[in-house]
């Protein structure tokens, strides 16, 4: 977990640093660095404007090199990132930078660093947002799960200071580093769920965390499992988990710090393993599947940011939670399921499971009296066709729901993308015998997978955030771990902070 290593903001100047390893950093096309890197260079006499000379050093996005000091510096090792072409260098780019660079460290086995604010020189971002990026990209380069190693791999960097001169950018920095760490323990948190095995996070695990977030920051829990979801109307959620040895639930902690006001519903996705059902999926289609709970695991990451941060603004954090599997007592492909409200539902691919789910739980949070209602799921392989791994997939129904979700990412500097919620859509769902059916015909999938989730929502302002590729990395990437990336989680905090300032 990287919550272990300690952050810190120090005065000084890299050169000067007394830590295994000083972080700098290169845009791409530099041949005489300047700022905190120039110094350094010219305190080691030259060595990385020979680098660059030779073509050694390049300062290509995510390059990383590492150098001795030879004994010109107290740092034993410089660690030069890239920055990429300067004219695409962006807060997400600051961030992963500053992750590639930590990560290269750890590597090498150091194990106290110092690094500059990536991007606030000559990359030109603003210094509170570049510096807010940077701690984002330490805590997550240095994220690791190692929970299942019989021995963990390599040394780790326990320390790292980020490192500023001037004292009126430091006073800045102090003051948003709290939320920053916040932030960051929340994600890391995230990825820790995520990255578990289905074996040992089931519903019942996220209903244990759930139960240990409302005890320590004194949040109201509501459990509704198995039969009692019947009882409130809940088919749909009840059906998806008819295959599992564990009760589907639908877990709600309610914050209030909003004096009176409707509360704000964040609504997770919380499958803790999704083989489709009796609509099978492919053993293929299944590796990463474990991942299915990353919307609910980002609604509780957000539920301990917001416990910590304790914002003026009332939430509630709702995840409906299942296992979704096969077997004799199994929902089929053909049933007909009714949703809290009463709405009814042909369920004619049992793998398009999360909008059934969703459909309960939203339109739960709608009936409890959500003012506004976010859902945020791994909902479809068509928003990894739509966007690839670099975007959440974002609609609604009301704009300053969306406009506040776009501003919250860009904070955050995550990436997600609006598409649009035409009506005509709605023919695509029809169904022959129930008010609506689970699948689609006619392409659009990401689309009419979240406007189906969208019916229950009704006339109540509703975003739906489809997760896509964004929260589960296959590949090892040169700013993080392979695995959970725990992402919408900081951007979910953010949106919360924001919502408690608004009007
Ligand atoms: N959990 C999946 C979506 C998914 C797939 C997320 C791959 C991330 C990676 C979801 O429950 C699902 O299976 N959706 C189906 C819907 C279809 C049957 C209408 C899909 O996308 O294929
Ligand atoms: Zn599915
Ligand atoms: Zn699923």
């Amino acid at each position: 977990m990287a919550d272990r290593v300690q952050v810190s903001i120090a005065d000084g100047s890299m050169e000067k640093a007394a830590v295994d390893g000083i972080i700098v950093n290169l845009f791409e096309g530099v041949r005489v660095p300047g700022g905190a890197t120039g110094a350094v260079d010219e305190a080691l006499g030259g060595l990385l404007s020979e680098a660059i000379r030779l073509g050694e050093l390049k300062g290509s996005l995510y390059q990383t090199r590492i150098y001795p000091s030879f004994g010109r510096i107290p740092a034993k090792r410089v660690v030069v990132v890239g920055l990429g072409p300067s004219k695409e260098f962006n807060l997400l780019r600051a961030e992963r930078a500053a992750a590639a660079a930590v990560r290269a460290g750890s590597k090498a086995g150091l194990k106290s660093l110092a690094t500059i604010v990536h991007g606030a020189g000559i990359g030109a971002l603003d210094p509170e947002q570049a510096f807010a990026a940077t701690v984002r990209g330490i805590y997550k380069g240095l994220y690791r799960f190692d929970a299942y190693r019989s021995s963990p791999e390599g040394s780790r960097v326990e320390r790292v200071e980020v490192v500023e001169r001037n004292e009126e950018k430091r006073v800045l920095y102090e003051k948003v580093f709290p939320v920053t760490k916040t932030m960051a323990e929340a994600v890391a948190k995230v990825r820790d769920w995520v990255n578990t095995p289905p074996r040992d996070l089931t519903p019942d695990t996220l209903e244990e965390e759930a139960r240990r977030l409302a005890e320590i920051y004194g949040f109201t829990l509501e459990i509704i499992k198995g039969e009692a979801l019947l009882e409130k109307g809940m088919e749909a959620l009840y059906g998806v988990g008819k295959g599992s040895q564990y009760a589907p639930r639908l877990l709600r902690l309610s914050y209030r710090g909003g004096e009176g006001k409707a509360p704000l519903a964040l609504v997770g996705k919380g499958v803790t393993f999704d083989s489709g059902g009796l609509s099978l999926k492919t053993a293929q289609g299944m590796e990463t599947m474990k991942a299915d709970m990353a919307g609910g695991a980002a609604v509780l990451g957000a539920a301990q940011a917001v416990g910590e941060l304790k914002p003026k603004v009332s939430v509630d954090f709702l995840v409906a939670t299942v296992e979704n599997l096969p077997g004799s007592r199994a929902q089929k492909p053909g049933d007909v399921v009714r949703v809290q409200g009463g709405k009814t539902v042909e369920v004619l691919n049992t793998d398009a499971e999360g909008r059934l789910i969703l459909a309960d739980a939203v339109a739960y949070a709608r009936q409890e009296g959500a003012s506004h209602i976010v859902d945020v799921a791994t909902l479809t392989g068509a928003a990894i066709v739509a966007l690839g791994q670099e975007a959440s997939f974002l609609l609604g129904n009301d704009e300053e729901l969306l406009a506040a979700l776009e501003k919250a990412h860009e904070a955050q500097g995550e990436r997600i993308w609006r598409m649009p919620s035409w009506p005509e859509y709605r023919e695509y769902f029809k169904s022959s015998v129930a008010d609506i059916r689970n699948t689609s015909s006619g392409g659009a999938g990401a689309i009419t997978g979240g406007l189906i989730i969208g019916t229950f929502a009704e006339d109540r302002p509703w975003a739906h955030i489809d997760l896509g590729a964004t929260v589960f990395r296959d590949e090892e990437a040169p700013y993080s771990a392979p695995g959970a990336t725990g992402g919408t989680t900081a951007s979910l905090v953010q949106l919360v902070l924001d919502w408690a300032e608004r009007k």
